[in-house]
């Protein structure tokens, strides 16, 4: 046994097994609180958690011994990266792994929305499918409409380029530059000029305290009548009352959610609404996917508990906001 001692509040895929000969390893099993958090971590060295475990400043201050918290995911917003920092404690992720299973899972929300596919699902299941009829569950085109990407990181740029390939123009706002030379990366216009201009919105931000809402009553307001919303980032980056709102009254016509704003709850009118398609937070959600981001985290896990550096530590900066 190498040593030290790992808590993961999940149990993960396969390559997690081969830390149990040389760790003593801990699965907690359950989704905890902040507080039931804070009582396990004393004596721990590497803390593996999930996208929405409560890795804050308490359970941070309550552990005693910890070197790494690992996260199963690419976003870290659920960890206060600050208090880690301050105490020397190592933060990682498991960026580029994920990003084609969500941009496929963006594109699949896409078609679903525009195609009406789970509509139509429901109506054959529910034996309401009386024969072929001329306006049965028309959709929308793709060829010809603009895409908005707002984020366009690696997994913008992924939905971006997949995008294309249905004659889709795509245009996005957010931090990251464009690459020069790459077709595939969108222009850049404004945050306002992407929210006029686009007949789909797709979300790919980090939840800090900038996004944090960014999808509220004013933004809803600016977008393009009877278009589409895609949150495949987190949740409270938008305002799922305003998401109500800006459905019922317009401007837009549908939205496809994979995350939400108090998950796992989700605001009752979404559920009720046949525009709306809801994913339960299944972006990297493939074998494959879900297999590497367990190896990547056991990797740095072990790099850590040996005096080495992470391979892929997390941006401190971002704010946090869970
Ligand atoms: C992530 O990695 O941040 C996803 O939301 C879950 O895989």
């Amino acid at each position: 046994m190498t040593g030290g001692v790992v808590l993961a509040t999940r149990e993960l895929p396969e390559p997690f097994d081969t830390l149990k000969p040389d760790f003593e390893v801990r699965v907690l099993g359950y989704a905890p609180s902040e507080k039931e958090l804070a009582a396990e971590v004393p004596g721990v060295d590497a803390l593996i958690c999930l996208v929405d475990d409560p890795v804050t400043a308490d359970v941070i201050q309550a552990a005693d011994r910890l070197k790494i918290v690992a996260s199963y995911s690419v976003g870290v917003n659920q960890i206060d990266r600050a208090a880690a920092a301050a105490r020397s404690i190592w933060v990682t992720h498991t960026p580029n792994v994920l990003t084609d299973a969500t941009a496929d899972l963006t594109l699949g929300l896409l078609l679903a929305l525009s195609r009406r596919i789970v509509e139509g699902d429901r109506l054959v299941r529910t034996g309401k499918f009386a024969g072929w009829a001329p306006d049965l569950l028309l959709g929308r085109d793709l060829k010809g409409k603009v895409l908005g990407i707002v984020g366009p990181g690696r997994i913008g740029r992924a939905v971006a380029r997949r995008a294309k390939s249905f004659g889709i123009s795509v245009i996005a706002t957010g931090r990251s530059p464009r690459i020069e030379g790459d077709p595939d990366d969108p222009p850049r216009v404004s945050f306002d000029e992407l929210l006029r201009r686009a007949d789909v919105v797709s979300l790919h931000v980090p939840l800090t305290y900038e996004t944090w809402r960014l999808f509220k009553a004013e933004t809803f307001a600016k977008m393009k009548p009877g278009s589409f919303l895609i949150n495949t980032s987190r949740g409270p980056v938008v305002d799922e009352v305003a998401l109500v709102r800006a459905l019922d009254e317009g401007p837009i016509a549908g939205a496809a959610l994979d995350v939400y704003e108090n998950e796992p709850a989700i605001t009752p009118a979404l559920l009720d609404d046949d525009r709306v398609v809801l994913m339960p937070h299944a972006g990297s959600a493939t074998v494959e996917t879900r297999r590497e981001m367990a190896r990547m985290v056991v990797e740095d896990v072990r790099r850590v508990l040996s005096g080495e550096k992470p391979l892929r530590p997390a941006p401190v900066e971002g704010g946090g906001r869970r």
